[in-house]
């Protein structure tokens, strides 16, 4: 979008707000269930939000309501957020902020939860995070970065080694090849450099380091000067069990992980989270919104392998199951720059998400299934149904997408929490409903008998 002359940001003061959710997943469902029970917010305007999110009777949420708008239909959103007097903008994906809606917002004096476009190329140019750490000794795998196909061809000839594939752009989690061989890495840069797969994402390319361990999420709350970390989650990306086939948006996730003790969440965030806001700040991006570290545990200490800029998706699904402060205030606390520790309180005990997908998802999967049992899944106190890719029909409620709706459930810790998410998940049908029956199956395996006491549950290292 083009620049516009800004207005003052709003006076926010102690008045009930407005707040606008942009995006239409499970991951929006859940901020937007979690953000109801605040006593801070009056109404919610989901924009284009699903079948959960239509308030009233059917969505069952009182405050919500959809408005349909795509989150890409930037002028709109911010046309609705100023003639509604919409007092907070909270967006769900990435590919908005990439886009600049934060700064178009800013521009009519709107406050938004979100980095701006420049602090959102953290997730959506890897090429830019890449170097951006470099410049800050925030670690990572060793990179090299080519918008020549046949200079990153020659870098493969000579560097020995695994060897692992990134377009740099945004490629819908598609845009990354971990490769086994030389041969394989070759086939991946010219699918990607020469014949265009992802567009104008694979125009510059990363070849990078193959590192080796667990794989966590750290989302953190960030006002621009401070990063408050979540409790460390883990996401399952494979569609299948063990692991195996394409990768997707995350087939569920829970939190505490309890591949992590409280010492490495506090590593983390010394050595990834601050020095990303600090060097952030620095360069005159201020970081606001949620910063999203993917990490993997190596031998030789936590390393980044991917920044997102916004809240992930199933991981949110699980956390706000676990956020015991009023989320509202923290997000208001956020984009005023005043986010303290003692702000964000977490539930002790786990939560645990397991998504149920439509058949085929990666790939072409059908739409239309009339799904049955939500209220049967959501009779345990413990279970809340997210919904992703719902609408309703009349009074059936259908599939309308890859990711149909995310069970989540609340626990006194990880083994309680996926009990309850399967016996729900169990409960909801539909043609062709895929889940994997493996959430959480790594740690309980490495972690027998789960200790609650070494399991981060404050957020709020020292
Ligand atoms: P990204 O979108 O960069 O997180 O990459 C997607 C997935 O590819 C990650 O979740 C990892 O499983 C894998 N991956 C990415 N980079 C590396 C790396 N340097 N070494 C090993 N696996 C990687
Ligand atoms: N769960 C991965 C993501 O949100 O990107």
């Amino acid at each position: 979008m083009t620049s516009q002359p800004a207005k003052a940001p709003a006076k926010l003061g102690r008045q009930p707000i407005k707040v606008l959710v942009v995006g239409s997943g499970a991951r929006e469902h859940a901020l937007c269930w979690k953000l109801a029970q605040s006593p801070r917010v009056a109404e919610i305007i989901v924009a284009p939000g699903n079948a959960g999110t239509v308030g009233g009777d059917r969505g069952g949420l009182a405050k919500v309501r959809n408005v349909a708008l795509r989150p890409n239909e930037l002028g709109a959103i911010v046309a609705l957020a100023s003639d509604e007097g919409v007092d907070l903008v909270l967006i769900g994906p990435e590919a908005p902020l990439g886009a600049g809606l934060v700064d178009a917002l800013a521009a009519q004096g709107i406050h938004a939860f979100g980095p701006r476009r420049v602090a959102a190329q953290l997730e959506c140019s890897k090429a830019f995070a890449k170097q951006f750490m470099q410049r800050h000794g925030i670690p990572t795998a060793d990179a090299a970065i080519f918008e020549d196909l046949d200079e990153a061809r020659q870098w493969l000839v000579d560097h020995d080694g695994p060897v692992v594939v990134k377009a740099s752009g945004l490629a819908a989690g598609k845009g990354v090849v971990v490769a086994d061989n030389r041969e394989e890495a070759d086939a991946a840069l010219l699918r990607i450099m020469r014949d265009g797969i992802f567009g104008e994402a694979g125009e510059t390319v990363l070849l990078e380091e193959r590192m080796y361990g667990d794989e966590i999420s750290v989302l953190a709350f960030c006002d621009g000067r401070t990063a408050l970390p979540m409790p460390a989650a883990q996401d399952h990306k494979r569609i299948f069990e063990g692991d195996r086939g394409p990768n997707t948006g995350g087939m569920g996730a829970y939190a505490p992980t309890p591949l992590l003790d409280d010492a490495m969440l506090r590593r983390i965030h010394h050595e990834i989270l601050l020095p990303v806001i600090n060097g952030m700040r620095k360069e005159a991006y201020p970081y606001i919104g949620v910063l999203y570290a993917g990490i993997m545990l190596t031998e030789t200490g936590p390393r980044v392998l991917e920044f997102n800029c916004r809240f992930g998706d199933p991981e949110t699904e699980a956390l706000m199951l676990l956020l015991d402060s009023d989320l509202a205030e923290l997000l208001l606390a956020c984009v005023e720059g005043r986010l303290r520790s003692d702000e964000v309180r977490w539930k002790t005990g786990a939560a645990a998400t397991v998504v149920l997908a439509s058949s085929g998802y990666p790939g072409s999967y059908a739409k239309g299934a009339a799904i049955e049992g939500i209220a049967q899944a959501e009779a345990d106190a413990d279970v809340r149904v997210f919904h992703g890719g719902t609408r309703w029909d009349g009074d059936t409620l259908r599939t309308a997408g890859g990711r149909v709706v995310a069970v989540s459930a609340y626990g006194v810790d990880l083994r309680d929490a996926l009990a309850k998410a399967y016996v729900a998940a169990d409960a909801i049908s539909f043609d062709g409903k895929h889940l994997r029956r493996d959430i959480g199956w790594h740690a309980l395996a490495k972690s027998p008998q789960p200790s609650q006491d070494n399991i981060s549950q404050t957020g709020v290292p020292s």
